[in-house]
């Protein structure tokens, strides 16, 4: 067992778990030639970060003397200028509720909110603007889903499958619905390196579910999961699909039309977007035969004392005034994506995930790396365990060098489950990252280790 480190104010890890033995099937990155150096990148690297850092108010802060080593993406994205800039425009300057006013600040809070939804439409290659429905965030896109066409379409002795790498919030909300109607939960596992196990998806898919719900990116392990022959596969068994595009949507080209799924969700704020910002897309028939999630303004058509009908999607889905500023700030950030190009961004992510685990693999005696190894289906999430060091007292020593990384379960606790570990440390990428922040990640575990010898 391993001591915190001591703390002034409230203990920050009180409600977490202590460290447990080691059984993790964590892989170490060989030595190889593709393993780009911090050089080597800086040549080939389709994105400048450092020209993107100077987009991000952040970096001119000052902590002890550096800038900040944000390795924390995935839990949420720095925002550029744009989108400051975009929400404070809405608040300064175009103030009014949508879709109400017949006025000119309402009509261009109208033309501004739907203009996102136009914007986030295009940016994840959706057919149809309609099909973008405003949320706060991924979490409340699945618990919609489950609410609305869970409630009408699940029934008793109904199976769902899900996998071993979801999120907490792609598995509570169906975890509820099948209390409430008496069906099955199935779950895909993972190999020892992190990847679906896909002859037991097709064996799930066997007992013919009613829908498959997954992750199209682990913000566990960074498995990228091959959405498109999934789904594929999944419609020849009669189920629907619904990919959690929390880790893609900021970090890779998405288009849901390729993916050809039937729900995709992701959140803003991870996408350099505010906080408050998220969509569901779906296909415009199902939103058109699910019922409403909440009631209130806004998603009506008539309303009389005993009854009431319903607007047309996806404001039927939009009950009461939405985060207007946060979805206006959401477009900006999307437009500002499209400006850098999805590939490039991917390209960049790439080759720091390379570089990092190998950095990690080779500068930090004993590390155990968990996930897939670098390469196609590797995302920019890099989670791992330091011999006899909890994942904590990991992240409050680096937070002394100002390198800021997650410590915890990351909303995956039954993924760190099959992992053994019941925490672990992970770092994770956006456009902005540079091989300096993994140098000054490795360079801090470095002094963690000496400081635990
Ligand atoms: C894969 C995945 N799904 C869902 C979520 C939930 O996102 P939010 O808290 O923005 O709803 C997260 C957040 O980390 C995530 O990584």
């Amino acid at each position: 067992m391993v001591a915190y480190l001591p703390s002034d104010g409230p203990d920050p890890v009180a409600d977490c778990d202590v460290a447990v033995p080691r059984t993790g099937s964590g892989t170490a990155l060989e030595a190889g030639p593709d393993v780009p150096d911090a050089a080597e990148i800086a040549r080939i690297d389709p994105l400048d970060p450092l020209v993107i850092r100077r987009d991000f108010p952040i970096f001119e802060r000052d902590f002890g003397g550096r800038t900040v080593a944000y390795l924390d993406s995935a839990a949420t994205s720095l925002k550029p200028r744009v989108v400051v800039d975009a929400v404070n425009d809405y608040n300064t300057r175009h103030t009014a509720n949508v879709h109400r006013g017949i006025y000119a600040l309402g009509e261009e809070a109208t033309a501004l909110y739907e203009g996102a939804r136009e914007r986030v439409a295009r940016f994840i290659g959706a057919r149809d603007r309609h099909e973008i429905v405003f949320v706060r965030n991924a979490t409340e896109a699945i618990n919609l889903v489950a609410a609305t066409w869970g409630r009408r379409n699940i029934g008793a002795g109904d199976t769902i499958v899900l996998t071993e790498l979801e999120h907490h919030s792609n598995l509570v909300p169906w975890q509820m619905l099948i209390q409430e109607k008496d069906a099955d939960l199935e779950f895909v596992p993972i190999d020892d390196e992190g990847r679906l196990v896909q002859e037991s998806y097709d064996a799930l898919l066997r007992t013919h579910p009613k829908l498959v719900a997954f992750t199209h990116v682990s913000n566990g392990i960074g498995t990228i999961n091959p959405v498109r022959e999934m789904v594929d596969r999944a419609h020849r068994a009669g189920a629907l699909v619904l990919v959690d595009g929390a880790q893609a949507v900021p970090h890779m080209p998405v288009s849901v039309a390729e993916l050809d799924c039937d729900f995709y969700a992701f959140s803003g704020h991870k996408a350099l977007g505010p906080t408050g910002s998220g969509a569901l897309w779906a296909r415009r028939e199902l939103l058109e035969a699910m019922p409403p999630y909440m009631g209130g303004g806004e998603m009506i058509r008539e309303v009389h004392l005993r009854s009431t009908t319903y607007n047309d999607v996806p404001w039927k889905f939009e009950a009461g005034t939405p985060d207007i500023a946060a979805a206006i700030g959401l477009g900006a950030a999307v437009e500002y994506l499209v400006g850098l190009g999805m590939d490039r961004v991917r390209g960049h992510e790439r080759l720091l995930t390379a570089y990092a685990l190998d950095a990690l693999a080779h500068g930090v005696p004993g590390v155990t790396l968990h996930g897939p190894r670098a390469g196609d289906d590797r995302a920019g999430v890099v989670s791992f365990n330091l011999p006899g060091v909890h994942p904590h007292d990991v992240a409050t020593l680096l937070d002394r060098e100002a390198v800021a990384i997650r410590a915890g379960h990351h909303c995956t606790q039954p993924l760190h489950e099959r992992l053994g570990e019941a925490a672990t440390a992970r770092a994770s990428f956006g456009v902005y990252s540079t091989t300096d922040d993994i140098d000054r990640l490795v360079a801090g575990l470095r002094k963690v280790q000496a400081l635990f010898s």
